[in-house]
């Protein structure tokens, strides 16, 4: 039987990377898929992928900074699909890698996209799955590169998005300590170096030119080499679905090994 039969899933930022690969894997395994990004066109090539699966598929625009904006994205998705048992939040912005030049834009915008965007994600879905009242699985992104395992394990090189992240890996602990007990499951994913156009973008704002230049850079650290979207997806799959029924309030490492390797080691 397929992991996700017949589940309702929202994927917000699917235009793209590893939200697209996520909402394509979902409506593989048996959802029923609304798709939201801020990209209009490709969030609706997107959608066209969920629907050549066989199942419904519907693109909605949202701006994650924009609480309003989330808000009609999730009662449009609840209306589509007839209720809302999966969200998954992956939208990104990024920033150099750089402390002094870092502007206050920037850091707001990285804050905005990855954490306020979450948070109000959260906040208009648990309301609906409330009301549903037969719980359900929220997902965050956080990264590897913010890896808490107890020690400053992480190469922790990009204040904003480091920043971004740690703010997301609390949301999604404390939501699931208080949401959890409506069993209202909520974790995260924390992918490791991925391909996707996100990351090659910027990458190469930040005078990288090519894959083998990143893979030289992180070097050893990556055991199994760089990921792919669709590598990161079934971290996604596994906590959406029923497998994961008493798995609440944790991040998910799908690296290939990286926080294993150098490259989770290289922070004094
Ligand atoms: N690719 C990696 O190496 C990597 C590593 C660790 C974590 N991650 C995380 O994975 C997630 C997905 O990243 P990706 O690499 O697939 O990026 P991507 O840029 O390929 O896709 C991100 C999507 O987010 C959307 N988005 C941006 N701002 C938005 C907004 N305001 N409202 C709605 N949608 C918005 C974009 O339009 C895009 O479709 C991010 O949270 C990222 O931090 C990625």
């Amino acid at each position: 039987m397929a992991m996700l039969e017949n589940k309702r899933a929202l994927v917000i930022g699917a235009a793209s990377g590893i939200g697209r690969e996520t909402a394509c894997l979902f409506a593989r395994e048996g959802a029923d898929v609304v798709v939201a990004d801020i990209q209009i066109e490709l969030g609706q090539e997107t959608c066209g992928l969920i629907q050549e699966t066989g199942r419904k598929g519907d693109f909605v625009g949202v701006d994650v900074t924009d609480q309003t904006s989330v808000d009609s994205a999730v009662a449009h998705a609840a209306e589509f699909l007839g209720g809302i048992d999966v969200l998954v939040v992956t939208p990104f912005v990024g920033t150099a890698p750089v402390l002094m030049g870092l502007t206050q834009a920037d850091w707001d915008r990285q804050i905005s996209v990855m954490a306020t965007g979450t948070l109000f994600a959260f906040q208009a879905v648990i309301p609906q799955m409330q009301k549903q009242g037969s719980g359900g699985s929220m997902i965050a992104t956080s990264s590897a590169h913010f890896a808490d395992y107890g020690a400053m394990t992480h190469p922790a090189i990009i204040p904003g998005y480091g920043s971004g992240k740690a703010a997301v890996e609390l949301l999604v602990r404390s939501t699931a300590t208080l949401h959890s007990p409506e069993g209202i499951r909520v974790n995260a994913v924390m992918p490791g170096f991925t391909i996707t156009p996100g990351a090659v973008n910027l990458m190469k704002e930040n005078g990288v030119e090519d894959l083998a230049m990143i893979e030289a850079i992180l070097g050893h650290g990556m055991p199994m080499g760089s990921g792919k979207p669709e590598d990161v997806a079934e971290g996604f799959l596994f906590l959406a679905s029923d497998y994961a029924s008493y798995v609440t309030g944790y991040s998910l490492p799908v690296d290939g090994g990286s926080l294993a390797g150098a490259y989770g080691k290289l922070a004094p």
